[in-house]
């Protein structure tokens, strides 16, 4: 007997599953409880158009990761069609094929994140879409509800479409969050079933070292020099050159200087305006010197778009990129490399010390950093007569111990 023929009621849980995590499975299960649904489909995407592959875990990975933690629940169960069609997977095209697959009257509901369904009229052939299946628009907890609510009310008129509304806890988890628990070597068990903890283990999934191809690189070349004005770009291929020989003198991992190096201007171009809108976006933090000097804002913003158009979220790089402007206490080796490389590249113009940072940035970086972060603060009060941010001073004394004499 076709089982499929049993299901009446069947909803759609898409996502990329990378990985899989306990706030997917407690969603489904309320999904299906809510709604009386006789099955939860989970259907992984193939690769996303936009994104780079770097750090996207393969789709097999991610797939077997999914039948093993749905496992368990009978009515759930694991779909290959997006996985295995060529090209851009659009929501309708899989949608159509499930009611190939299960029968024109089978009712369908397509789970979907609140923020979705914002953009739901921008999907392809949207109207279709919302008169083929009901959605359901989870929300984890404390979501501003009232203005989902109410584009869900218009929707729901002007398309006669279903769209639900559910909300769940557990959805405070995220994928991005344990792929960098686990890049920070933190426990993440109870927020992955076992059997998928396990197989991150066994294939060591997400604690990679970051390892580019050529084409690799000369597809970040591309997209950073699309960002930048001609002499911007100059100056940061003069960072990269500068950070790779500190690295390579310094023990540092290359590829991690590379993209740091490269990126660490990456949205110091941006309009203010544009800066402010993503720091709001995305709870970027700003003390009131970065309020009232918004071009040093930069950096923090420039890790957020290396994440976000890159998928990379390994923490080493995106803080070498964060703290490139002002530097922090406790820097890392390549946040150093980068901090240093940015000031003595060959392009800068000339200044007092340069030479000698250079030189002490070789085989000695807490060295290079006093005399940087001398030389900077000098800039700033002397040059500029501004008053420099207090981190500055702070990072002075701390550094000063580094400060010896040579023989
Ligand atoms: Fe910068
Ligand atoms: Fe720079």
């Amino acid at each position: 007997m076709d089982t499929q023929k049993k299901v009446r009621k069947l909803a759609i849980m898409g996502g990329t599953f990378d990985p899989i995590h306990m706030g997917h499975l407690v969603t489904a299960e309320e999904v299906r409880h809510e709604f009386n649904v006789d099955e939860v489909l989970f259907v992984p995407t193939g690769h996303p158009p936009h994104k780079s592959h770097i750090n996207m875990t393969t789709c097999e990975h991610r797939y077997l990761m999914t039948v093993l933690a749905t496992a368990a629940n009978p009515y759930f169960k694991v779909s290959r069609i997006e996985i295995e069609r060529e090209g851009v997977t659009y929501t309708i095209d899989t949608i159509k094929e499930l009611k190939r697959i299960y029968g024109e009257e089978v009712e369908l509901y397509f789970i979907t994140g609140a923020d979705a369904v914002h953009k739901i009229l921008g999907w392809k052939e949207s109207t279709e879409l919302l008169q083929l299946c009901d959605f359901v628009a989870v929300t984890r907890p404390g979501y501003n509800k009232e203005e989902l609510l109410r584009k869900v009310k218009m929707l729901n008129e002007q398309y006669e479409t279903n769209i639900h509304f559910l909300e769940v806890p557990a959805l405070a988890i995220s994928s991005s969050d344990i792929r960098r628990r686990l890049m920070e070597m933190k426990p993440i068990k109870y927020l992955v079933p076992q059997e998928v903890e396990n197989y991150i283990k066994k294939h060591d999934l997400y604690d990679y070292n970051i390892q580019l191809t050529e084409d690799e690189k000369a597809c970040m070349y591309d997209y950073v020099a699309s960002k930048l004005s001609p002499k911007r770009y100059a100056h940061t291929r003069g960072v990269v050159e500068m950070a790779l020989e500190y690295a390579k003198l310094n023990g540092i991992d290359y590829d991690e200087t590379f993209i740091a190096a490269l990126f660490h201007d990456i949205a110091k171009e941006l309009p203010t305006e544009e800066t402010l809108a993503i720091c709001d976006k995305y709870g970027i933090a700003l003390d009131e010197y970065e309020r009232t000097h918004p071009y040093l804002v930069h950096g923090k913003v420039g890790a957020v778009i290396l994440q976000r158009d890159w998928g990379i979220s390994k923490p080493s790089i995106l803080d070498a990129i964060r703290y490139h402007t002002l530097g922090r206490l406790n820097m890392t080796d390549l946040e150093k490399a980068i901090y240093l490389a940015d000031m003595t590249e060959e392009g800068r113009s000339s200044y007092k010390g340069k030479d000698e940072i250079k030189r002490l940035a070789q085989y000695n970086l807490d060295r290079a950093m006093y005399k940087a972060l001398v030389s900077s603060n000098n800039y700033i009060t002397n040059i500029l007569k501004q008053e420099a941010h207090p981190i500055i001073n702070e990072l002075i004394q701390y550094y000063k111990q580094f400060d010896i004499q040579e023989d």
